[in-house]
């Protein structure tokens, strides 16, 4: 399912002002992925990026990563791809604890978003964004008799979200629910 319609969003970026060369300057440089599968979403952000920018992205699986992998070299984007295999939330606190990233996307095991978050909110820096993908859990999350695991911690973090004083917050209503929080 598209977003917007292919053609209608090639039509989009015909008629827009193209970024000029400060703003390619001000674009993500340092960027952060959690949950990789085979590649299409940091495929996406690898692409987004300006030359010297780079990201982390973060899997356990070995075999869905090498798939990604096959893909980053077909898109000329294994240089700025670094991967890491381990369970998330080693390699976020693993990181230097200071604020340095530009975007940090959050698509894995739903779980441990609230500790995902917590991890990479703090590494920020002002401006900085944090994605999450499946904020919604197909509307579980609106509906108080569903309490498995997976949606009470994503209600959690909602709520945090909502109330977190370090960032500001929207919650877009595409396909399964994306946040995006900006860093103050
Ligand atoms: C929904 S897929 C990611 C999809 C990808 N972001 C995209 O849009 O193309 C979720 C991924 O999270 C990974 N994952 C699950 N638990 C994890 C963990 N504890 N640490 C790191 N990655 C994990 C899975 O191996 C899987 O590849």
């Amino acid at each position: 399912m598209d977003i917007v319609n292919p053609a209608v969003s090639d039509y989009l970026l015909t008629h827009c002002t193209p970024a000029d060369d400060l703003l390619r300057e001000l674009a993500a440089r340092r960027a952060v992925e959690v949950g990789v599968f085979t590649g299409y979403s940091s495929i996406c952000i690898a692409r987004g990026m300006p030359d010297g920018g780079h990201l982390l992205a973060c899997d356990v699986s070995e075999k869905w990563t090498s798939i990604a992998r096959r893909y980053w070299k077909r898109a000329g984007l294994e240089e700025r791809i670094k991967l890491r295999i381990a369970p998330a939330l080693d390699t976020l606190r693993s990181l230097p604890d200071e604020p340095v990233l530009d975007l940090a996307f959050i698509d894995a095991d739903k779980g441990n978003y609230p500790h995902y978050y917590e991890e990479l909110v703090v590494r920020l820096r002002p401006g900085g964004l944090v994605i999450l993908d499946n904020v919604l859990r197909g509307g579980d999350v609106a509906d108080p008799a569903v309490q498995d695991g997976g949606t009470v911690a994503m209600r959690g973090l909602n709520d945090l979200i909502a109330g977190d004083g370090r960032v500001e917050s929207v919650m877009l209503p595409v396909r399964d629910g994306v946040t995006l929080a900006r860093r103050r």
